[in-house]
Order: structure tokens, then sequence, then C-alpha cells
């Protein structure tokens, strides 16, 4: 079981909240990260306090944890990944460097800290003028995010309904029921379960039984997960056209051909005959989704569409909290945030190895069509010997449709990463710890 007092709020208990704030923190050294922690120290929301209520999150970055001088012993038991931050992930992550945007341009130097807002569900005071009444003059806020729920449904930009699935972490008391869809498919047993709490929550078993995180470095992993947090510029007018584009080459409308891409229709309900989330891609034992093996829901957790599906899909969840963003007009999107365990192995694989590159999936080398990033279309006019795509394994609207010269090259990449970290959302004995290290 978890402690919920022991626990950030947003690892566990995910809610429609209406906003999220985000400030970016650099402190120029350890006493101005001991400053800072003094005063936030007290505002952190732990997983005891009721949803409806506004929390705020604190979570350091990987070269925070080097300002804070933690001893050798831990820093080694970190994570290279987390401690080397998502611009040495660049290249694995497929992230350009030229179109970040401030904080995160690399002439600019890291951030060192994250303080998150979530508004309450229920709260229906307008938004206060300081989010973070607890930040001071002496903290230099590099970057503010700002997400906004859109809708009722929870679109995303592209217009679909996103947070649908949101898997259920094993041991949240009062989150005992999972809902269908929200967790591992037990094909033994023919039921949804919960993801084992080491997925998402360090110092607890995960699904191959191992405590997650570095014994060494319990101190400050115990009862703490890794952030992602990454803003993800989506290109709404590309990919209509994109979705009019192939529709003339399908024969489809072009509102099949976005469901054909997400692998949902607008309002989140799945493709064919299933309904709500409680469906499969290969197992008779549940509805089963018409999603195309391409399809962006299908890539990401592929649920029973693998060889040994009971052993990998589980060791590969992503635990999403964020919300959709709308700086200026041209600049809208989502802020991606997931909560995992294990950087690596959870949301660098779904990117680069399911999302990025289908290779793992027998997609070949076809980036997701939503998210992937794609070349630019080449000038002039399509290559035509290559060989027909295989309308059975991809589905009738893929990349390959085009790379197989039907519509000329004109799927271009809708979604680009302007920016983001890893961070370490402490529990609260490791926060304290973390004080404690500060405090020298
Ligand atoms: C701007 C970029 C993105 C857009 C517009 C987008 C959109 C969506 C939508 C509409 C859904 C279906 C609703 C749902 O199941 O919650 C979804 C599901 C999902 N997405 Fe994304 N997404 C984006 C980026 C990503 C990235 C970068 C990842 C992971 C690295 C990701 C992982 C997932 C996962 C795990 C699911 C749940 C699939 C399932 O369990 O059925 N998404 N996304």
């Amino acid at each position: 079981m978890i402690d919920l007092s022991e626990v950030q709020r947003i690892v566990v208990k995910p809610h429609a909240t209406p906003r999220l704030d985000i400030a970016f923190l650099r402190v120029a050294d350890r006493s101005g990260m001991a400053s800072f922690l003094q005063r936030a120290i007290g505002h952190v929301t732990y997983a005891n306090t009721p949803p409806d209520e506004a929390g705020f999150h604190v979570a350091i970055s990987g070269a925070g944890i080097g300002v804070l001088e933690v001893g050798t012993r831990i820093t080694a038991a970190l994570p290279p990944t987390f401690l080397e931050g998502m611009r040495a992930a660049a290249r694995r992550l497929g992230d350009r460097p030229e179109v970040l945007d401030t904080p995160f341009r690399h002439d600019e130097g890291p951030i060192h800290a994250a303080v998150i807002r979530v508004e309450g569900g229920s709260e229906r005071r307008p938004a206060p003028d300081v989010p973070f009444p607890f930040l001071g003059e002496d903290d230099e806020v590099a970057g503010t995010w700002v997400g906004h729920r859109r809708d009722a449904i929870g679109s995303e930009p592209f217009g679909f309904a996103d947070g649908v699935t949101d898997p259920v972490i094993a041991g949240v008391p009062g989150r005992e029921h999972v809902e269908p869809g929200n967790g591992i498919w037990d094909a033994a047993n023919r039921r949804w379960r919960a993801v084992a709490t080491g997925e998402a929550v360090l110092g607890h078993a995960d699904e191959v039984g191992a405590i997650a995180g570095h014994p060494d470095a319990a101190l400050i992993e115990r009862d703490s997960s890794y952030l992602v947090i990454r803003r993800l510029r989506q290109d709404v007018q590309a990919f209509d056209e994109a979705c009019a584009d192939l529709a003339d080459a399908t024969g489809l409308d072009s509102e099949q051909v976005a469901e054909q891409i997400v692998g949902r229709k607008r309002s989140g309900a799945p493709l064919g005959d299933a309904t709500g989330n409680d469906f499969l891609y290969r197992s008779g034992d549940r509805p089963r989704s018409d999603a195309p093996p391409t399809a962006h829901i299908r890539r990401a957790n592929p649920r029973d569409d693998l060889t040994r599906a009971d052993v990998i899909t589980p060791r590969h969840q992503l635990f999403r909290r964020g919300l959709p963003y709308k700086a200026q007009e041209g600049d809208e999107g989502l802020l991606f945030l997931a909560v995992c365990a294990d950087l690596r192995r959870q949301f660098e694989f779904v990117q680069a190895r399911w999302l990025q590159d289908g290779t793992r999936l027998g997609l070949g080398v076809e980036p997701d069509g939503l998210t992937g990033r794609r070349p630019e279309p080449a000038p002039g006019p399509a290559a035509v010997d290559r060989p027909a795509p295989d309308d059975a394994l991809y589905g009738r609207v893929s990349t390959r449709a085009i790379d197989g010269g039907r519509v000329g090259r004109s799927l271009a990449s809708f979604v680009t990463p302007t920016g983001g970290e890893y961070f370490l959302l402490p529990g609260r004995g490791a926060l304290s710890y973390l004080l404690g290290c500060s405090l020298g």
C-alpha cells in the first residue's frame, strides 16, 4: 500500500483539472536552492489531500540535484538519463535543438527546479494573479507555462478527447477499482488489473517484483517518481490539410482519416464495435478495436498487440498528467506531463521505440502518424518505385500509403517538441532530505 501522505498528489490522483501552471526555476547556488525549498516545502500537496482542492508540486531536475550536493554515493546511484537531462536525450527522442524555445534553448543555463500548480477540479475562483505565492524575489523564474482544459471532453488541439486512458496504480487506497482499459489486461484471469505500484512510485515493487529505484538512492527516491515535462507544439492546420489530402487518396472522408491516425473517434470512443475503453487488439476476450496497427493509441500502448504482451506492455506504462496550452495564435499544443519510475524504460522507450520508430511493432521505420517526426517533404514528385503498401498491416492511412506515391509527400510532422526537462517528484521524506542537503 502507498502511504498517501508521502507521495505527491499529481502522481496518483489525477483529475480533470481545468488549469495547470508551471514555473521553471534557476538557482544561483546551493543556498539559493535552500531558500526556495524552505519556502516551498510547506505548500507541497500530497495524495491525502482531496483532489478538488488546488495543489502545488515541487520537482527537482538532475542539474538541481547537482546543485544540492547530495553526495557521491547517491548521485552514482541515480539514473544518468535523469542527471544528464532532456537535452542530452535529444537524439534518442528525435528532438531538434534549433526549435527549442526559452527557457530550454541550448544557449541557456540548465533549469534546476519546477513548481506546478494544479487547479482544483471544483475550484470556482478565478485563477490567482500570483499562482505561486511562495516564490520570492530570490527565485529566478526562467519561464512559465500555462495549460487549460479546453472543453468538457478534455480535447487536445487536433480535436480529440485526451486523457481517456488513465492506468490505475496498484496500492492506492480508495482507487482499487480498475475501470476496463485503465490498467493491464490479465489474460490468464480475463480481467483488467492495476499497474504495479513500482511502475509509478519508487521504493515499491514493480511489474517484475523488484523494488523500483536504486537502494543507494533510497533517501531521495523512496515514494518519489520521475516526471517528464515537455511542450509539444501542434500544427493543427497541417494536420487538417493532411487528413483532407489522405481522404482524397484513400476514399475515406477526412474525419475517418483523422480517426485512423489517432485510433479513436473525437469523442474518445473506440473504433469499431467496442464501447468505452474496454477493448483489445488481438484477443477475442474483449471487444476488439478497429484501430489500425499504425494508430497513435495502439502504438503508445499496444495492450495485447504484441507477442508476450503480458510481459512487455506492463513495463512501458505512462501516467499522463498534462493539459493543452495556447500561448498565442499559431502556438498551441500539449503540455505533456508523464509520471513514471524509469525514464528510459517507460517514457523514452514509448517515445523512441514505439512512436518514433515502428520496427519493434512490425511497422518498419515508419513514425507515428500523429506525433512522429518525419523528414521534411522532398521537393518534386514522390518516388513511384516503392512496393505498394500492405493495407492489411498498415491500415488504409499511413505514411506508407504516401510513400507509395498516391498523395505525394504531403504528410509532414504535426508535432514539434519545443522544450522540456526530466524531474524528480520527491516524496515527503525525500523532499525533507533534499532540504537538509541544501542547508549543508
Ligand atoms: C501533441 C502530441 C500528442 C497528441 C495530440 C496526443 C493525443 C492523444 C490522444 C487523442 C489519445 C487518446 C485518448 C486517450 O487514450 O487518452 C492519446 C493516447 C495516448 N497517448 Fe498521446 N498524444 C500526443 C503525444 C503523446 C506522446 C509524446 C506520448 C508518449 C511518449 C503519448 C502517449 C499516449 C498514451 C500512452 C496514450 C494512451 C493509449 C491507450 O492506452 O489506449 N502521447 N494521445
